[in-house]
């Protein structure tokens, strides 16, 4: 167990499946009605909003970089993790580590994962040895990879839940899950009020979502927020960074 995150039982006391559908090939959850990923191409969207909205291409060629904590909610198929996994080793100095801590409450099948991630063979480096950790990484919550530069931490239950009970603190969220117009049990005040808990000044976040009770609700819980222009389909997006009073 990391020494970052207070006493907890087996994720595997927590879990309840993903109920899954495959829809023209692409993962498709039939709980949320709504897809895992952009049908215009889930890795661009996922290097557009999460990795370039939090400035991560920029932030990681630092020399003096020595850790880099991201906190992400809704692991689901791995791929923003792949994706901030594959930065990271191409542009962080070689000691650096970077800690990629996920809350996931419906988690994938490895037999689903696996399906998923073979639709990016340009990640299969990377993709295979987190499916060999996969079951490893679903009963005991964290693993390491690609040589140590990587830890991963998937804390499987409701994200509110789980972020409450974590110390990590957050270089950048990724604020990822379903829309909020289809999963509003996720999206609200307890949630927003966690992220910020685990932030700190300049701390940043990105989204794929403009929906306005995101935005007001990460404006009320300390975050400074921008709009940008949203990927494919999308309109807008949101990103921006913590400048609230910094949780003891
Ligand atoms: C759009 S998918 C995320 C895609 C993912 N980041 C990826 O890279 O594949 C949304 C994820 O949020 C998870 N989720 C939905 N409600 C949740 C909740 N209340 N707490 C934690 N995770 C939740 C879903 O099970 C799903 O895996």
């Amino acid at each position: 167990m990391s020494d970052n995150i207070t006493p907890h039982s087996g994720n595997e006391d927590r879990a309840i499946p993903a109920e899954l559908t495959w829809v023209d090939g692409l993962p498709y959850s039939s709980k949320f009605q709504d897809v895992y990923f952009s049908s215009d191409n889930g890795l661009l969207e996922t290097e557009y909003v999460f990795l370039q909205g939090n400035d991560l291409p920029i932030r990681w060629q630092q020399a003096d970089i020595k850790n880099f904590t991201i906190i992400e909610t809704g692991f689901g198929t791995g791929l923003n993790f792949l994706c901030a996994a594959k930065l990271w080793l191409a542009t962080a100095p070689e000691h650096a580590v970077l800690h990629f801590v996920s809350v996931e409450k419906y988690p994938l099948s490895l037999s689903d994962i696996s399906t998923a991630l073979a639709l990016w063979p340009e990640l299969s480096e990377l993709s295979t040895p987190l499916i060999h950790q996969y079951e490893s990484l679903m009963n005991t919550t964290s693993i390491s990879l690609y040589n140590h530069r990587i830890q991963l931490s998937v804390y499987i239950g409701d994200a509110t839940d789980q972020l409450a009970r974590i110390t990590h603190v957050a270089d950048a969220w990724f604020l990822d899950g379903f829309s909020p117009a289809k999963n509003p049990e996720m999206w609200h005040s307890g949630l927003f009020s966690e992220v910020a808990k685990h932030a700190k000044p300049l701390t940043t976040f990105a989204t794929f979502t403009s929906a306005g009770g995101v935005r007001r609700g990460l404006i009320n819980a300390g975050f400074k927020v921008n709009k940008r222009t949203g990927f494919g389909k999308k309109r807008e997006m949101l990103c921006g960074e913590f400048i609230g009073k910094p949780h003891g």
